[in-house]
């Protein structure tokens, strides 16, 4: 039996919501991150993803400037990370992925960096951005996949506490 709520009480249901990584790098070598929840296969021939991004995210403009970016799925020991750049903007000149410790490695088609540690990395190449609401649609297409060789090694599915609507929203502040 189901009870009319608001659409956003509905959605509070919908958590705990996965994660994921997204790495970009700035036309002047800096590499970048952030944490999206928001994110969904958007097709499988030829694979792409679709991401939902703040268009006040610095990773929405370095993906508008380079047309690049890689999606990398933390391993359950990386939920210290997720939150380190999931609640900062990166800055120019600043490095939040070296600041949490988190490791790069080269990719072998975009210039955004491989997250070492991570259980996959899909480098993307921007197909195109949509907006339809009040956040913007980044759709990639993967022209390069990587797997970490520690095939052990489990996804992070999920840190708390979850991020709701507008995907930039802590839970605590609404
Ligand atoms: C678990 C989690 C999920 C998030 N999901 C999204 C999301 O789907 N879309 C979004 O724009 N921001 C999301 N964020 C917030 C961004 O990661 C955050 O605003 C980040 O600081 C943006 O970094 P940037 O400005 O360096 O690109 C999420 C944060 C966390 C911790």
């Amino acid at each position: 039996m189901q009870t009319k709520v608001t659409t956003e009480k509905a959605f509070e249901r919908k958590y705990p919501e996965s994660v994921a990584l997204v790495t970009t790098r700035s036309r002047t070598g800096e590499p970048n991150a952030m944490a999206v929840g928001w994110v969904a296969i958007a097709s499988s021939d030829p694979w792409m993803f679709v991401l939902g991004i703040d268009s006040a995210a610095t990773t929405y403009r370095l993906i508008r400037s380079t047309r690049q970016f890689v999606v990398a799925y933390p391993n359950e020991r990386m939920a210290k990370e997720t939150r380190h750049v999931g609640t900062r903007h990166g800055v120019p000149g600043g490095d939040k992925l070296t600041d949490c410790g988190l490791v790069m490695q080269k990719g072998r088609v975009v210039r955004a960096p491989l997250l070492a540690d991570a259980v996959a990395n899909f480098e993307c190449e921007l197909v195109r951005i949509v907006i339809p609401g009040d956040c913007p649609l980044v759709i990639g297409k993967v022209v390069a996949a990587h797997v970490n060789r520690n095939h052990a090694l489990r996804r992070l599915y999920t840190v708390a506490p979850g991020y709701v609507l507008k995907g930039v929203r802590p839970m605590a502040s609404r």
